[in-house]
């Protein structure tokens, strides 16, 4: 996570929640873009199934006042929330790790407030031409014996639920991030990459150190056009109730 540098995501998140009073973040994660939320509207609730990471993020609570945080134990399928309590809903990189995506994202419309003009679900998924899971698609997925993740599709799939529940005005934008690998010998550069991204995407599956091993030749070619990171370029969807707020 240090050395992921995503600026316009975090700037993009804040700007489409800036007018929000009742934020969700879905998978809330290490609470990067929770703090950030809480830091733009003065507090967010997130829901999060890992329990390591829950209790990470309750250590966090309450101990900035201006902007405090709310950390739930749940899961995106089945929202620990009434129906409407939130004005905008975020879900930024967790798509791809729900076991049903329509049910999540509907879930997501639930518990955002329809009856409220402007009320948006806001979410974050990988472009198609995303550097990180073009090589963890190369060089991971075959050993890990998974489908190809394909970005495009659960958001697209995700836009046409929300569209379905009155969430008609859609926006999208392109944001860059990248994980930078400052390390001067390329090995060693190389060596860094592949254990950052094996031990990262797949951790504690048995065939990780295959996984690092195949991602060598992957990183070596990359590395000859793009130096010192891999992008982690993301598509923000941000859909809408039709209306000012
Ligand atoms: C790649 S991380 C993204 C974290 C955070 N949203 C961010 O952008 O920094 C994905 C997160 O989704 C969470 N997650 C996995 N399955 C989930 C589910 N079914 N419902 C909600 N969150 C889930 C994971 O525990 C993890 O914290």
């Amino acid at each position: 996570m240090e050395r992921l540098e995503r600026r316009e995501e975090v700037a993009a998140i804040r700007a489409a929640v800036a007018a929000s009073r009742r934020v969700l973040d879905v998978g809330g994660g290490t609470g990067e873009l929770t703090r950030a939320v809480a830091a733009q509207v003065g507090h967010c609730t997130t829901v999060e199934p890992h329990e390591r990471r829950v209790a990470a993020l309750r250590a966090d609570d309450g101990q900035e006042q201006a902007a405090r945080i709310e950390v739930r134990s749940g899961r995106a399928e089945a929202l620990p929330f009434p129906d409407g309590s939130f004005d905008a809903v975020i879900a930024c990189w967790v798509l791809p790790y729900v076991d049903d995506l329509e049910r999540a994202v509907r879930e997501m419309a639930r518990v955002c407030d329809a009856g409220t003009p402007g009320a948006r679900v806001v979410l974050i998924g990988g472009t198609p031409d995303n550097e990180l899971v073009g090589m963890l698609n190369e060089a991971c997925v075959p050993l890990a014996g998974e489908a190809h993740d394909h970005q495009g599709y659960l958001l697209g799939t995700a836009a046409r639920v929300l569209a379905g529940l009155g969430f008609t005005d859609l926006a999208l934008h392109r944001t860059e991030a990248a994980v930078h690998f400052p390390e001067t010998d390329p090995e060693d550069r190389v060596d860094a990459a592949a254990a950052v991204m094996a031990d990262f995407w797949y951790e504690g599956h048995p065939r990780v150190q295959d996984m690092r091993l195949a991602l060598r030749p992957v990183l070596r070619r990359h590395f000859a056009r793009r130096p010192h990171a891999v992008g982690d370029q993301g598509v923000v969807l941000v859909a809408s109730v039709p209306g000012e707020r």
